[in-house]
């Protein structure tokens, strides 16, 4: 039998469930507790035995990778991650993964996934903005939805998807947008598709590079470079900018005002910076729209390099990415271009 015909013998797709903490993960006092509750006390096993109903969809086989919230995610936590799902989705005998994270920085761990796992396999990042203990929570629903997506042959080769509110969205493109309402997940240009009634449909697809096509492999990064993010606002002085380029850092995404504007207090710091060996990457506070190479800056004078449209905590992990493998401006732009 082949591969293809014994997957269609077997009646459910096996998936991973991996738990990592957050607010699906989470307890509150009452149940009208929706926005304040301890993160990050329920384990994956807790969480799947409060969904029954998700034994109809897939065989499904569990793992407690962390129990913390997303907040505390660093480089070791997306690098441990990232090579204990590449590991099992080199397996014949499972067909995708679910994720279950924090939403805060859901969308950056996605993105990391994205980028640097070399499979065709779904894999599905899911949170919850109520948990489960809550009036409403939208944890089990999203478990669900998610769990429908990862069995799915329609996920095939659609990269990393986080599946919230009944929508299916791109890792590369989704951002929380929100601090407690349950449609905080946005992407500038849409969802990818809907989960409805069970079963997941797409209009669109992933525009730019990603798993099998991508540049970076998980299996072959054992570090990451320290990049900070600067959040520009008016009345700035440089200090902020001074300490972290002492801080050690490869790069700084500086979060602009407007299309990448730095005030005439900051310029002469990035300036330095650069001189110093760190890279700057104008990118800005506005949560969208694309920031214009030497328009309000003049990037190639300074050897800087924009963002284009990647917010600045999702620039960080691009950039991160492209330190392992680059170091000239020009590759690097055009990272920022390709990705
Ligand atoms: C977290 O990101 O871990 C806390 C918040 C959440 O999951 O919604």
């Amino acid at each position: 039998m082949t591969r293809d015909t014994a997957a269609a013998a077997r009646q459910k797709a096996r998936i991973v469930l991996i738990g990592t903490g957050g607010t699906i993960a989470g307890r509150g006092a009452s149940p009208v507790n929706t926005s304040a509750y301890d993160c990050s006390v329920l384990s994956i096993d807790d969480i799947l035995a409060d969904l029954p109903v998700a034994d109809s969809l897939a065989d499904i086989t569990t793992e407690q990778l962390f129990q913390v919230g997303s907040e505390n995610f660093g480089n070791v936590q997306l690098l441990q991650l990232g090579k204990r799902i590449a590991s099992l989705l080199e397996r014949d005998d499972i067909d995708g993964i679910v994720v279950t994270h924090g939403t805060d920085t859901i969308d950056e761990t996605a993105y990391f996934l994205h980028l640097t796992l070399k499979s065709p396999k779904p894999v599905v990042v899911v949170g919850a903005m109520r948990p489960p203990s809550a009036l409403s929570s939208d944890g089990p629903l999203n478990l669900y939805n998610a769990i429908v997506v990862a069995a799915s042959r329609l996920a095939h080769g659609k990269g990393t998807l986080v599946v919230s509110n009944d929508e299916i969205h791109t890792a590369r493109d989704v951002v929380k947008t929100n601090t407690f309402k349950q449609d905080a997940f946005k992407s500038p240009y849409g969802p990818l598709g809907f989960v409805v009634e069970g079963k997941p449909v797409f209009y669109r697809l992933p525009a730019r590079p990603h798993t099998v096509d991508s540049e970076w492999s998980i299996n072959e990064i054992e570090a990451l470079s320290h990049v900070g993010v600067v959040y520009a606002h008016g009345g700035m002085n440089d200090a902020i900018v001074r300490a972290i380029l002492d801080s050690g850092v490869k790069a700084v995404i500086y979060a602009a005002t407007g299309n990448g504007n730095v005030a005439v207090s900051i310029v002469a710091s990035l300036v330095e910076a650069r001189k110093r060996g760190i890279h700057v990457v104008r990118g800005s506070r506005t949560g969208g729209g694309v920031v214009i190479r030497n328009a309000a800056q003049p990037d190639d004078l300074y050897d800087w390099l924009v963002t284009d449209d990647q917010p600045a905590h999702k620039a960080r992990i691009l950039m991160m990415l492209a330190l392992t493998r680059e170091h000239c401006t020009r590759k690097l732009q055009d990272v920022f271009w390709r990705y």
